[in-house]
C-alpha cells in the first residue's frame, strides 16, 4: 500500500485527479470504478477542468441507495451526472450505476456483478472510507459479502449521510453495493481520505491487522493500493 499524506483537501484532490487522468491518458478505453460522497468531489471538479477524452471510458459506480429514484437530488445517479458524467464526453451507454428504482433488486445486483466479472474488473477503482471503516456499503460485520448485493446501512452510516438529507429519517436504510470481489478485482485501488472524522478508520487501515469489523483494513491484502489522505486524518 502506497500512502501519500497531503496538507489539505485541495492538495489531495489535485493528486487524485492526476492519478485518474494518468489512467485515462495511458489507457483511453479504461474501465473505472467511481465512488460518490463528499471526498472525491474536488478530484472530479479538477478532472472536468482537464478536458480529458472520456469517449472510450467505461464506468462502474460502487453503489446506489435503495430504494431511491434516479432524479432524487440525493441519488448517486444524480451525484455522478452533476459532478462528472454530465460534464465530460462519456457516452451514456458506457455508464453503469446500480439502479435504485429497480423492481427486482436481487436480479439487478446479480446482473451488475455479472457485468463486472465479464468486463474483467476495473483498471482503477476510486474509493472513499466511512467513519466506521466501511468501503462502498460493505459495513463492519463478522462476514463480509463478495458479490454485489442489497446491503443494510449501519446506524453510523445513516447518521453520517444524514447531512445530505433534510432529516435523518429520509436516508434510505439500504443500498445496492459492490461486494469485496468487485473492489478487489480492480488492478489499482485509489483510496481518498479527508477529515478528522476518519481518524479511527485510518488507524485500522494503517495498523498491522485486518478485520472484517474494519472493512477497509482488508485493502492491505490487495497488491496495488494508493491511499491519498489529508494530514488531519492521522
Ligand atoms: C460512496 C461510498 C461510500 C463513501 C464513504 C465516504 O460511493 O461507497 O463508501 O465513500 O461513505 O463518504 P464521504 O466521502 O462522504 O465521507
Amino acid at each position: 500500500m502506497k500512502k501519500i499524506v497531503c496538507k489539505d483537501y485541495e492538495e489531495m484532490s489535485a493528486m487524485a485527479a492526476d492519478v485518474i487522468a494518468f489512467q485515462i491518458k495511458s489507457k483511453p478505453d479504461s474501465v473505472i470504478g467511481f465512488a460518490t460522497g463528499s471526498t472525491p468531489v474536488g478530484a472530479y471538479k479538477r478532472l472536468v477542468e482537464m478536458d480529458l477524452d472520456f469517449s472510450r471510458i467505461t464506468s462502474f459506480n460502487l453503489d446506489e441507495y435503495y430504494p431511491l429514484e434516479r432524479d432524487n437530488p440525493q441519488s448517486y445517479y444524480r451525484f455522478m451526472h452533476d459532478n462528472l458524467f454530465g460534464l465530460v464526453n462519456i457516452p451514456d451507454g458506457n455508464i453503469n450505476i446500480p439502479d435504485g428504482e429497480c423492481e427486482n433488486p436481487i436480479a439487478e445486483c446479480e446482473d451488475y456483478d455479472k457485468k463486472l466479472i465479464k468486463i474483467g474488473g476495473t483498471d482503477l477503482q476510486i474509493l472513499g472510507i466511512g467513519n466506521n471503516g466501511h468501503i462502498a456499503f460493505i459495513e463492519p460485520n463478522d462476514d463480509l459479502p463478495l458479490a454485489t448485493g442489497v446491503f443494510e446501512l449501519d446506524d453510523d452510516t445513516i447518521a453520517a449521510n444524514s447531512r445530505f438529507f433534510e432529516n435523518a429519517g429520509d436516508v434510505p436504510k439500504k443500498a445496492l453495493s459492490m461486494g469485496l470481489r468487485g473492489i478487489f478485482n480492480s488492478r489499482h485501488i485509489l483510496l481518498l481520505i479527508s477529515g478528522k472524522a476518519k481518524a479511527n478508520a485510518v488507524k485500522r487501515l494503517l495498523d498491522e491487522t485486518v478485520s472484517t469489523q474494519a472493512p477497509a483494513s482488508l485493502l492491505k491484502l490487495h497488491p496495488k493500493v494508493t491511499v491519498i489522505m489529508t494530514e488531519d486524518t492521522q
